[in-house]
């Protein structure tokens, strides 16, 4: 990594409890790769073999039904941990993530995740941290699938967008960078029509604004 890397490690969230020394290890252990828009950085069903940090750019983790429907279980973006439960358990990747736009990301080998896991408790702390946010963050994403009608799932799916990944400008609006409304769709259950139709119906009554591939959503609303 560059010289700079101790400063950015000490910003994502898994590391932000280490001393300098552990810093540094990690340092010298993650790897930095850059990947174009589109790429499979890996599949269902692989090997686990590394995890991975995003540092810039956003990813959409996959899994695929047997009669061949995508699932999208989540968005991910700078900072966010993923390819951890595979190493943790032993097990095949879950889910497949594919990037939606350019993405950087660090790459820790397994051998080498293992051995801080073990040496540095900050990480298994924050680890844990972690994982607790994502099952909260599933249970209510199961419980909008059973209970919520589509117009509900959407304005919630807006809402977290905003929440996660969301600029606040400063001026009583979120702006957030779209997703496809086909990946809106197959991530809340229903139809790019009908998503589509939703949005428009939104604009005209939910305080919300697209412009181009960005939406517009005002902040008293993620309160
Ligand atoms: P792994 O199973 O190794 O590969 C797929 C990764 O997707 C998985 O590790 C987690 O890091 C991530 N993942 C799986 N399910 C979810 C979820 N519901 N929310 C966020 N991330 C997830």
């Amino acid at each position: 990594m560059t010289a700079h890397a101790p400063k950015l490690l000490k910003e994502i969230e898994l590391f932000s409890e280490l001393n300098d020394q552990d810093i540094k290890e990690v340092a010298g252990l993650a790897q930095i790769k850059k990947i174009e828009t589109d790429t499979t950085i890996f599949h269902e069903g692989d090997d686990a073999d590394a995890v991975f940090v995003v540092v810039e750019g956003r990813v959409k983790l996959v899994t695929t039904s047997t009669d061949g429907k995508e699932f999208i279980l989540s968005v991910l973006g700078a900072g966010q941990v993923f390819g951890e439960m595979g190493l943790l358990e032993t097990a095949p990747r879950s889910a497949s993530v594919v990037t939606i736009t350019e993405v950087e990301l660090l790459v820790i080998k397994r051998s080498d995740f293992d051995h801080l896991l073990t040496s540095s408790p900050g990480i298994s702390r924050k680890l844990m941290a972690i994982l607790s946010r994502r099952l909260r963050r599933a249970n209510s994403k199961m419980e909008s699938l059973a209970y919520m009608d589509v117009a509900g799932r959407l304005a919630r799916y807006l809402l977290d967008m905003a929440l996660d990944h969301g600029n606040r400008l400063g001026n009583g609006w979120v702006v957030v960078r779209r997703p496809t409304h086909s990946d809106i769709a197959h991530s809340i259950g229903t139809s790019r029509e009908t998503v589509s139709r939703l949005i428009n119906e939104f604009e005209e009554g939910f305080g919300l604004v697209n412009k181009g591939k960005f939406t517009y959503i005002r902040e008293n609303l993620l309160e």
